[in-house]
């Protein structure tokens, strides 16, 4: 018999709960016993994991958040951490980790397979920022609520004939706002791949009024050189000269914290299954992840340090249909 682990790390993303639920069920269906870790390498290191049951995982698929429970753990970035969390795994019999989160997460999972311990990562953080995986899990929903935010947005910045800022996570990652620009109708997108001013801000704003549109909307990532903030301060600095204020609002961690939709509990369920069935099939070291519809395996290797490319011909869309 097999006996595994699993556990949730890094930021938490709607969808984390459907994966628990589907590497508990699916080990548990394949005779092995899967053990819960709490609050991710802490835990780990901690030796706080319990086996789980069938009647643990329900009730939970559709619920943000995880009930594992997540951290950041600095102490796993070090060897001495990380052969703490290897000889309280080795004490249980536990043969082998199932990893659910996102960049740095794997990143540490990367480094424990590379100390010989077997490791399975799942794609799951609302950054979408994870090489190895077309999405991971919880974009989809988190987009959706930064979606809604700005419909709701562009109603009041309309009423007044306003324009609206709105900032969205994504950490290094300009995907959430690039999609959520296009999907909301923004007049501007700032991405951290692409540097745009302020005065470009500025200008693309100035040029939605004289097009006569009744508000002008800009999305723009926080990890962008100039994010919402340096933006406020530009415009307040520049008020006189502009001839328009510029409200803000950041959106933050409610876009983790809603109930995952449809494509992120299927992709979560399918996600899950692949790191147990890989693992039954021998595999290790590797992230399970979504490519051309399908759930593949892709060794670490190619995986961690490596920037995942962003479609840039999208934001080219988003100019020409700024008119
Ligand atoms: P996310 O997985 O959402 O990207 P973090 O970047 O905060 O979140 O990473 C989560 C945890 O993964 C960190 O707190 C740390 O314990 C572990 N981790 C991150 N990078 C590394 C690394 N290079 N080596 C070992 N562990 C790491
Ligand atoms: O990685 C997910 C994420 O939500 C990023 O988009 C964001 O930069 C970061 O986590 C926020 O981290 P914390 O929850 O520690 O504030």
């Amino acid at each position: 018999m097999k006996r595994i682990a699993v556990l949730t790390s890094g930021g938490d993303a709607p969808g984390m709960n459907a994966a628990i639920r589907a590497v508990v069920r699916t080990g548990l269906d394949k005779g092995w016993e899967v053990y819960g870790v709490r609050h991710g390498y802490a835990g780990l290191i901690a030796g706080n994991m319990q086996p789980m049951t069938a009647r643990d995982v329900g009730g939970i698929i559709q619920q943000g958040g995880t009930i594992l429970g997540s951290a950041r753990c600095p102490e796993f970035k070090t060897e001495e951490g990380r052969w703490q969390a290897i000889r309280a795994m080795n004490m249980r019999g536990i043969d082998a980790l199932v990893v659910i989160g996102g960049n740095g997460s794997q990143s540490g999972a990367y480094e424990l397979s590379k100390m010989g311990f077997h490791v399975v990562g799942v794609a799951s953080t609302i950054d979408n920022d994870l090489a190895g995986s077309e999405m991971t899990i919880g974009v989809d929903t988190a987009l959706n609520i930064a979606l809604e935010a700005i419909d709701r947005l562009k109603v009041t910045a309309s009423s007044h004939q306003r324009a609206f800022m709105v900032e969205v996570m994504g950490r290094d990652c300009g995907y959430l706002a690039l999609m959520s620009g296009i999907a909301g109708g923004a007049e501007v997108i700032v991405i951290p791949e692409i540097e745009t001013t302020p005065e470009e801000v500025a200008q693309k704003i100035r040029t939605a009024y004289e097009r006569g549109k009744a508000h002008a909307l800009a999305v723009v990532a926080e990890g962008a050189k100039y994010d919402a903030e340096a933006l406020s301060k530009y415009f307040a600095e520049h008020r006189e000269r502009l001839g328009f204020q510029v409200r803000a609002t950041t959106l933050g961690h409610v876009q983790r914290g809603g109930a995952p939709g449809a494509f992120d509990r299927i992709l979560a369920t399918r996600l899950g299954a692949g790191a147990t069935r890989f693992l039954e099939q021998g595999g290790h070291g590797c992230l399970m992840g979504l490519i051309k519809g399908e759930i593949r395996a892709t060794p670490y290797s190619e995986v961690i340090g490596v920037k995942k490319q962003l479609d840039l011909s999208l934001l080219e869309l988003s100019r020409a249909l700024e008119h």
